[in-house]
């Protein structure tokens, strides 16, 4: 069983298709056990994205993703963070297959609604960025003998 972090990024929220993408990994069986919004920190945001800290576009992604206010969700499930990434698709826009959140909805690579953890270490690095313990709530759902 793992956990990873989901954020919805401001420009899911300003299109108004919050509900639409979170139902995709609800739908995909995927639990949701943190949700909040949030208006980001530059703080917080050069924390999440300090492995891109070298890269030309660093200033970008802090600028876009404090831009204006986000959806944070913990979601878990057994391989969580590879079928999370799955559902998100591929980072270039021009890669991203239909089906995907970005192939359905991504035009250009920086404004991209959705981000995924990329692996195990970032997973709990960045929910442990954005939540606190108590605000990670466990609970069964009598549906999951089904999924
Ligand atoms: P994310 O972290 O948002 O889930 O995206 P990702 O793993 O698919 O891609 P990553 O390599 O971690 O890049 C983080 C974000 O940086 C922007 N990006 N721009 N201009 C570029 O070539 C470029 N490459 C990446 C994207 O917004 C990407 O989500
Ligand atoms: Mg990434």
């Amino acid at each position: 069983m793992e956990r990873t972090l989901v954020i919805l990024k401001p420009d899911c929220l300003q299109r108004g298709i919050s509900g639409e993408i979170i139902s995709r990994f609800e739908k995909k069986g995927l639990k949701i056990v943190a949700m909040k919004l949030s208006l980001i920190s530059k703080e917080k945001a050069s924390y999440h994205y300090d492995e891109h800290k070298a890269k030309p576009f660093f200033g970008e992604l802090v600028g876009f993703i404090t831009s204006s206010p986000v959806i944070l969700m913990v979601v878990e499930g057994d391989d969580a963070i590879k079928m999370a990434r799955k559902l998100s698709g591929a980072t270039k826009a021009i890669d991203a297959e239909p089906g995907t959140i970005r192939g359905d909805f991504v035009m250009h690579t920086g404004q991209n609604v959705v981000h995924t953890s990329d692996g195990p270490e970032s997973a709990k690095r960045e929910i442990e960025n954005f939540f606190a313990k108590e605000e990670i709530i466990e609970y069964t759902r009598n549906i999951d003998q089904w999924i």
